[in-house]
């Protein structure tokens, strides 16, 4: 059962061909609620889900998966997205953002407007660490991109970590020394209780002053009143928002009209059928021999 909020005739065809002994249904057009056995969203309504006494695993399209937590879904296990195609996308817009901000870039823009030639020599990119916040699938892989551009990789995750190249931070302290050892970080943390307003003024106040601060996660990582005054007191130097605490982005935001945020309305990574409908169809293939699927969502972790 299937309730993909886009690409609906991709994940039709692509399910039918990947999964040929399955009868695929789109909701609200279920005949048999009794054959449904795995549903495949990312939102649905709980109640809904009751209808499907068979129902074995839920197939998530997203790689944040909050919207699981505290909800009355049925006990079955819920698998979250991991697309490489997705975490490529993800890094790709966050290395541009992190050149366009070391390489002033900004700046030329307002020199062309002004037909001014002036080179600004940047720092050099091996003395311009870049911070990840989240070093999952989604940050290791930003990791390895701007490692492959020289920038030196600072990792901050709950547990801390060991990837070789890699200088990894955990815990309050370690996150504070992390963004205070950064040239810019980069935001791809879950939507978790933990990380819930995680990047307060306390933690705004330890960046490097001049600092980049993109986010790319989940917008309720980020206290935003506190991100405006960061910016405004010149603690930051840019910010680059994928993500809000609201979405859409109020009109009345501030952000909107900020000199130094840059918006884009979430979408620097992308969940698209012909990569992600075959990830779930072999899952829902794993599941079908009694293997467990991956990665699977942990509610006590909260992803
Ligand atoms: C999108 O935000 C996702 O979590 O896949």
């Amino acid at each position: 059962m299937l309730n993909p909020y886009s690409e609906r005739a991709e994940w039709f065809e692509i399910l039918s061909r990947e999964l040929p002994d399955m009868k695929i249904q789109f909701w609200p057009d279920i005949d048999d609620p009794d054959s449904v056995e795995y549903a495949i969203f990312w939102t649905h309504d709980t109640e809904d889900l009751r209808r499907y006494p068979n129902l074995r695993a839920i197939l998530a399209t997203t790689a944040g998966v909050e919207q699981f937590a505290g909800g009355d879904y049925p006990d079955v296990p819920i698998v979250r997205m991991a697309d490489a195609t997705m975490a490529d996308e993800m890094a790709a817009y966050a290395a541009h953002w992190v050149v366009h901000f070391h390489r002033k870039l900004h700046t030329y823009l307002d020199q062309q407007a002004a037909k001014v030639w002036r080179p600004i020599r940047a720092t050099p990119t091996g003395s311009f660490p870049v911070g990840i916040l989240g070093f999952g699938a989604i940050g290791r892989r930003i990791g390895e991109c701007l490692a492959v551009l020289g920038y030196p990789v600072n990792a901050w995750t709950r547990t801390g970590g060991h990837e070789e190249g890699v200088t990894h931070y955990r815990g309050r302290d370690g996150l504070e020394e992390m963004v205070s050892a950064s040239g810019a970080v980069i935001n791809v943390l879950p939507h978790t209780p933990e990380t819930r307003g995680l990047i307060d003024a306390g933690i705004l106040e330890r960046f490097t002053p001049g600092s980049i601060y993109i986010s790319l996660g989940r917008g309720a990582t980020t206290i935003e009143s506190d991100l405006v005054s960061a910016l405004d007191e010149g603690v930051l130097s840019a910010a680059v928002l994928d993500v809000t605490e609201t979405e859409p982005l109020p009109a009345d935001s501030p952000l909107w009209d900020h000199p130094r945020v840059r918006i884009t309305p979430h979408t620097s990574g992308f969940t698209r059928a012909p990569t992600a409908a075959p990830l779930i169809a072999a899952n829902i293939r794993r599941l079908q021999r009694g293997e467990p699927p991956f990665p699977l969502y942990d509610p006590r972790q909260g992803y």
